[in-house]
């Protein structure tokens, strides 16, 4: 079995659980990478490692054979093409790039150059969710299915920002459009419709709505429904400003509800960024028996049980149970929900691969 050496690039938000998550999986972080020195310097001492404002420095570097890339999406694109053609194992924040057709050559390049290469989408990894896809055989038929990212944002609604990280400005994007690409969609959205595919399967037609308000570049609720071959999916992410909702009572409302001939399954996710003291739940009804089981495991933070597994599969030099092409699925739902809110029309989702 062969030793990660892994190169970090971006050092924002996002990096920490990154970080995180190689050390948990014994990597070794050889180069950390940004193009503000400030952002990279203490996980460069941290890590022992060395630090660089040119990502091809990390691509080119022999030793390197794992590449984490944690820049703002819009970058995702070039710097994961170049570390593919370099013929680095890569995994990749969520969203994977700007649009399904981006998405798909990194994909591919992928593909053709028999790299391993994963789209980030760490949700997959938290325990209640991994539990639900192990119990899902156990509902028999499934017959409708209910998935929602109701996150606390603030109040959005009755006024616009005039600063901070919602505003738009009269020119260029707001920054959360120029960090993330877009609203709760691509957010929040992102992840419960890479739920979808991963408990139904790629839906085949949908209908949406988008609400974007006046004067934003972002969208604040994003409703659709999705046809599957295992029954409908009733979708929704809305950006909310209810301080004291959800299961945990902190504004946080993430819930999937699976339901079939023989049960129902229901998934109560915790705040995304405080995996380590905020644990998610899952509840199982059996309609044979007519019990339902809790299952409350201990917090623990789905970037580092993501990052054990992918790093787990680099070292075993197998791709695994996760498709190369899940950022693609998310970046196409993505695209066709838009399609369908601009043109008040269902559409069937035209998959490229
Ligand atoms: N999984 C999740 O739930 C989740 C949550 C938040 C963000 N994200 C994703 O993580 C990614 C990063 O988000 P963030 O919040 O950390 O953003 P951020 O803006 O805080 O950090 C991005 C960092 O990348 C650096 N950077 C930009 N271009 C670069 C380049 N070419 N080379 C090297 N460094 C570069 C920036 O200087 C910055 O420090 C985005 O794709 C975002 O969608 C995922």
């Amino acid at each position: 079995m062969k030793k990660i050496t892994a190169g970090v690039i971006g050092c924002g938000n996002i990096s920490r659980f990154h970080f995180s998550g190689l050390a948990q999986a014994g990597a070794r972080v050889k180069w950390v990478c940004d193009l503000q020195e400030a952002a990279a310097r203490p996980w460069a001492e941290r890590c022992g490692a060395t630090w660089t404002a040119d990502y091809r420095a990390v691509v080119q570097d022999p030793a390197v054979n794992t590449v984490v890339v944690t820049t703002p999406s819009r970058f995702h694109k070039e710097v994961c093409l170049a570390a593919i053609a370099a013929g680095k194992a890569v995994i990749c924040e969520k969203t994977l790039a700007e649009n399904p057709a981006d998405a798909l050559a990194i994909v591919r390049a992928a593909e053709r150059k028999k790299t391993i290469f994963y789209t980030s989408y760490m949700k997959r990894f938290i325990p209640a969710v991994e539990q639900a896809k192990a119990l899902l055989p156990e509902l028999g038929p499934i017959l409708s299915t209910h998935i929602r990212a109701h996150q606390p944002w603030g109040d959005l609604w009755t006024q616009a920002p005039t600063e901070g990280f919602f505003h738009k400005p009269r020119r260029g994007p707001s920054p959360l459009v120029a960090s993330y690409g877009g609203g709760i969609l691509v957010c929040g959205g992102s992840h419960i419709l890479d739920l979808v595919c991963f408990f139904l399967g790629r839906p085949r037609r949908l209908y949406a709505a988008l609400e974007i308000p006046k004067g934003r570049d972002y969208d604040l609720r994003a409703v659709a429904l999705l046809e599957t071959d295992h029954g409908p999916v009733h979708y929704e992410a809305l950006a909310h400003p209810l301080k004291t909702v959800g299961f945990l009572r902190d504004g946080w409302d993430e819930r999937i509800e699976i339901n079939g001939v023989h049960g129902r399954l229901e998934v109560f996710s915790a705040l995304w960024d405080q995996p380590e003291h905020k644990t998610s739940l899952l509840v199982h009804t059996d309609n044979r028996t007519g019990r339902a089981v809790e299952y409350r495991g201990a917090p623990v933070s789905p970037f580092d049980r993501a990052l054990v597994f992918f790093c787990d599969n680099i070292r075993r030099g197998i791709q695994g149970a996760q498709d190369r092409r899940t950022g693609y699925d998310v970046d196409e739902l993505i695209a066709h929900l838009k399609r369908s809110a601009q043109t008040h029309q269902a559409v069937d989702v035209k998959w490229k691969r």
